[in-house]
């Protein structure tokens, strides 16, 4: 088993199809296997259109696999497993404030407002969102936005969390910094994540194992341990280690678009 213990999720043989919609169904996804570790950081890296938001979809179950299994392990409290799910657009309600948007997953299923909104209070200086509990999403900046997306997600309180291309459309610079407080945040939650992402070193700097996807209909061709020590440091991207691991991911991509 690739994964560290006992997996939080598994997917065994899963495919997806789309049936058609005048023209032809669309095979998005072919026989997909893989798993996640308590706990661990796993990217998934493909090129556009392989299927890697469908992926998530499927496991956040807001569609059903044509083929295959979707296991969640039960959370440590015995109930059913759930996954926490920010999609690829930060999707923020624009009338509704950060804190009101930082609560609506915890609203939605049901849980105690009061202490959502108060919990959410107590995470913002964390999030680097301090002082804009009030503010409505158009008045914030684009990291901002997808922090508050993440405080969303975080505050939904599951052992998984899948995350889609959380820092797509953000600046180099923006982007590095939040990295560096994904990990943070990461290495304090006690969650699995599950992350997608276009770019190999994020995926490197980030994960204890990335699996790179081939075209669509997307299958995994690469499972790769990254074996890089933790806490990471920004030095480590300089490292022959980093470059060489860089290098195996770049050939997988790129074989497989020759
Ligand atoms: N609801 C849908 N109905 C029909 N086809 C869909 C649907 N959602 C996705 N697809 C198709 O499935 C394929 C995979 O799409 P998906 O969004 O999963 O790719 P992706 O790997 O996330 O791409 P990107 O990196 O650009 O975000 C594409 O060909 C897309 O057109
Ligand atoms: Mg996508």
């Amino acid at each position: 088993m690739a994964a560290a213990g006992q997996p939080v999720l598994r997917l065994s043989g899963v495919s997806k199809a789309y049936p058609a919609n005048g023209g032809q169904s669309v095979q998005a996804l072919r026989s997909v296997s893989l798993e996640v570790g308590r706990r661990e950081f796993v990217s998934l890296v493909g090129p556009s259109g392989c299927g890697k938001s469908t992926l998530l979809g499927l496991i956040a179950g807001l569609e059903e696999p044509t083929e295959g299994a979707i296991e969640i392990a039960s959370d440590s409290d015995g109930s059913p497993g759930q996954v926490a799910y920010m999609p690829q657009r930060d999707l923020l309600l624009p009338w509704r404030s950060l804190l009101d948007n930082a609560t609506l997953g915890a609203e939605v299923g049901g849980g105690d407002r009061a202490a959502a909104r108060k919990r959410a209070q107590s995470l913002l200086p964390a999030f680097g969102l301090e002082g804009f509990a009030d503010a409505l999403p158009h008045t914030l900046s684009g990291g901002m936005r997808q922090r508050a997306a993440l405080l969303r997600t975080v505050l939904l309180d599951r052992e998984i969390l899948l995350l889609d291309e959380p820092f797509g459309a953000l600046d180099a610079l923006t982007r590095a910094a939040l990295q560096e407080w994904l990990l943070e945040i990461w290495e304090r939650l006690e969650a699995a994540v599950l992350f997608v992402t276009h770019d190999v070193e994020e995926a490197l700097w980030l994960s204890d194992r990335v699996y790179v996807m081939t075209r669509r209909p997307g299958s995994i061709q690469l499972d790769l341990p990254v074996g890089l020590p933790r806490p990471r440091t920004r030095a480590v991207r300089g490292t022959p280690a980093f470059a060489a691991l860089k290098q195996r991911l770049l050939d997988a991509l790129l074989a497989d678009t020759a």
